[in-house]
């Protein structure tokens, strides 16, 4: 879904630790959320995995950072034509999903509402608990979708496809 070619261009101007707080393992776990809401929600996973993957791509720190949504989605838009078969009214829900995505808003299309949920779903890594004011799907204030999120957020656990898939021969450019 998520080609091993954008996550090397990704990361060619990423700033950061890869594997730090916002780096691949949380785009992992927000995609593995937003594909798990998806089925309940009904949001276009093909937006939703990309979400994922741009909407802290272009974070200079790791902290508040304001605007780096804007500048993940003026990423996308710079790589759309190479590697995203989207239709302009995907690319455009995908484009309010990263703009917007630290605004706290909850209200919005369905498959940008899940993009924000599997983000805020990850929220526990840093050791806050994700307010249900703040969720905007049914499925992410559902309690069995929070305990399995919860604790793969603590644990910052990596998904097997982010070593196996996205990382693989990158190790020795790993920050
Ligand atoms: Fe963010
Ligand atoms: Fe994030």
């Amino acid at each position: 879904m998520i080609k091993q070619s954008l996550i090397r261009e990704i990361l060619e101007g990423y700033p950061l630790p890869r594997l730090g707080v916002h780096g691949v393992g949380h785009w992992g776990r927000v995609l593995e959320n937003g594909l798990r809401l998806s089925e309940e929600t009904g949001a276009k996973k093909e937006v939703v995995a990309l979400f994922s993957v741009f909407h802290d791509a272009r974070r200079e720190n790791e902290d508040t950072d304001p605007g780096h949504g804007r500048r993940g989605a003026d990423l996308a838009r710079r790589l759309r034509a190479e590697h995203m078969a989207l239709s302009d009214e995907d690319f455009d829900l995908l484009v309010t999903a990263c703009v917007h995505h630290t605004d706290g808003r909850t209200k919005g299309d369905v498959t940008v509402q899940t993009c924000w949920d599997a983000d805020r779903l990850d929220l526990w890594r840093v050791l806050i608990v994700p307010d249900e004011a703040y969720l905007c799907t049914s499925a992410a204030k559902d309690e069995s979708m929070q305990e399995w999120a919860r604790p793969r957020s603590l644990s910052e656990h990596v998904p097997s496809f982010v070593r196996e898939e996205w990382l693989v021969g990158l190790d020795e450019l790993e920050a």
